[in-house]
């Protein structure tokens, strides 16, 4: 049998989850998806229609199959947890069981086990305000959306996952080195998805035999790196400085991805793993 891949964090054909979706795919992975629950219906509606067949293709030419696709918004565990407001905002009352408890009920319900755990999603709401003009709610808004997810995802997630398997996220060199406009407390919520990461190796590692890394990516014009508002600068940067200057492809993204979570990385476990062309390395602009 093919392993069984659950990717939280597509929700379009742009972002990091989709080309990760994609190198899963092409090695032979069933593809399970969580599409956070505002961005549902546009997702489903254009996978439906056809609108991502183009980039759905593989290179062996047939079409990337999404087996399923689950709401999800990862803010929440358990719908206790969800506020009156939300439960009835016309967003969120058109479907049900988005928690992250019960999706992971639901994938077990519909599959029984999964393999491969991916989260590629993040979300601060003040994330273009520099860290001193960040509000409490707002920091933790980033951390909750973009680290305490992961911490969720796995919990939940970890026992119907199959012994040898293993998860994966992303994340950004403005944890470790200060990126200017990279604000709102998302550099803190990736310093502690890093930290949470060697964490999570040894408690996971222990308990289920499942690996955990993170991959430090380079930027990439994604919708959530839109929002921010100043990735193509950081696009023209990376081109100008890194020791490799080419475009950074998702699909490289995805391939390192579908590398880590293979038996190829069966003793890498508790790793921040750079795809950036090398800019880490730079300590001196060019
Ligand atoms: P993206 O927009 O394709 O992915 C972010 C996804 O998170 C979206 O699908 C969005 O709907 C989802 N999301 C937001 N809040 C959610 C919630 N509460 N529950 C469930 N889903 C939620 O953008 P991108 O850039 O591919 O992001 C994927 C990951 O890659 C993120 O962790 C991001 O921080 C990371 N990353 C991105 C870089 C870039 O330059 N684009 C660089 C380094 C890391």
């Amino acid at each position: 049998r093919g392993k069984r891949a659950f990717i939280a964090g597509i929700a379009d054909d742009n972002g990091y989850g989709w080309a990760i979706a994609k190198a899963l795919a092409a090695a032979g992975a069933e593809i399970l998806v969580g599409t956070w629950v505002p961005a549902l219906n546009i997702f489903e509606t254009s996978l439906r229609r056809g609108k991502f067949d183009e980039s759905r293709r593989l290179p062996n030419g047939s079409l990337m199959e999404i087996i399923k696709v689950y709401p999800l918004d990862a803010v929440y565990d358990t719908p206790e947890d969800v506020p009156d407001d939300v439960r009835t905002n016309k967003r969120y009352s058109g479907t049900s069981s988005w928690t992250v408890k019960e999706v992971a009920e639901s994938v077990k319900n519909d599959f029984g086990s999964i393999d491969i755990l991916v989260h590629s999603l993040a979300n601060g709401p003040e994330v273009t305000k520099p860290l001193l003009e960040t509000s409490r709610k707002g920091y933790l808004a980033a951390i909750s959306a973009s680290s305490y997810s992961f911490v969720s995802l796995l919990k939940h997630f970890l026992p119907i996952m199959n012994p040898g398997g293993a998860s994966i996220s992303l994340t950004y060199i403005a944890s470790e080195r200060t990126i200017p406009g990279y604000g709102g407390g998302m550099s803190s919520a990736k310093a502690a998805l890093e930290s949470d990461t060697k964490v999570l190796a040894f408690e996971a590692g222990r308990k289920g035999k499942i690996r955990v890394n993170t991959i430090s990516a380079g930027p990439l014009g994604s919708r959530a790196a839109k929002a921010i508002g100043f990735i193509e600068k950081m696009i023209e940067y990376s081109y100008a400085n890194a020791p490799l200057q080419k475009e950074l492809l998702a699909d490289e993204v995805g391939n390192t991805a579908a590398f880590l979570v293979s038996p190829l990385a069966s003793a890498i476990t508790g790793s921040v793993v750079y795809a950036d062309n090398g800019l880490n390395t730079m300590g001196l602009a060019t």
